[in-house]
């Protein structure tokens, strides 16, 4: 799987090109990215990276990738990140990592994301792997029933529960919010479930990627495929 992980990373390199602006995605699979950056950039490639987590940085910071932020350049070429799950239209869910927040910044910012995955990561239909919700401590209870009731209006409904670190205490993102993960199961319309949290006071973001990738990367036992989004991003 790792090996899958990393020539889908192999293959999103291939669209880099000297000068470029990119954003570094979160998680197992943007790692082997950033790593087979850093070797380009160490082999003389010019280009510059927001990391879209502290983990992130770390890992640039060690491979010799050059950092900025989105306060100091004003748009990005390329992001490159992974999934936990992506549907037939490129919607996607992310944030198993905890990353969705920065993500989603740094995606939205960006000309073209490219996704990188293995191909278990395809789905037909967004929600088995449980929904991230990022939320704000206070007032969580009230959150959470207008999360209920945001689901119960788009047709779905599952378990929620708050995110814990391995450690056993609740999981802090980056931003110092906690993650609501949600088990829906099946979600039949992600753009309008992704509008109902977005409307939500207590919700900072959610999971669901909608019409942000311009590209997917499969990598499976059979080869990699490249699949492009049909719809202008933002659509
Ligand atoms: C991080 O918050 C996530 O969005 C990751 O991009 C996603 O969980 C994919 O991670 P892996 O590449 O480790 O499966």
């Amino acid at each position: 799987m790792d090996q899958l992980k990393r020539q889908a990373a192999a293959r999103a390199l291939e669209e880099v090109r000297d000068g470029m602006q990119l954003g570094l995605g979160t998680g197992s699979t943007a790692k082997h990215f950033v790593e087979l950056l850093g070797e380009r950039v160490r082999a003389g490639l010019k280009v510059i990276g927001v990391p879209t987590s502290e983990a992130t940085r770390a890992d640039a910071e060690r491979c010799g990738v050059p950092l900025t932020t989105l306060d100091e350049i004003d748009h990005l070429d390329i992001t490159v990140d992974g999934a936990d799950e992506i549907d037939p239209a490129l919607n996607l869910i992310k944030g198993g990592g905890g990353a969705l927040l920065r993500e989603k910044i740094v995606a939205a910012a960006s000309d073209r994301m490219i996704v990188i995955a293995d191909d278990t990561k395809w789905v037909p239909t967004l929600g088995r792997f449980p929904l991230p919700v990022e939320v704000v401590p206070f007032g969580l209870g009230a959150t959470r029933r207008a999360i209920e009731k945001a689901f119960a209006e788009c047709g779905v409904s599952g378990q929620m529960a708050v995110r814990k670190a391995r450690d056993g205490h609740v999981f802090v993102t980056d931003g110092g919010h906690w993650i609501v993960d949600a088990q829906l199961g099946r979600i039949e319309d992600p753009p309008s479930l992704a509008k109902a949290l977005s409307a939500i006071p207590g919700v900072v973001e959610h999971g669901l990627f909608i019409g942000l990738a311009s590209s997917a990367v499969l990598a499976g036992g059979e080869g990699i495929r490249v699949i492009e989004r049909r719809k202008p991003k933002g659509d």
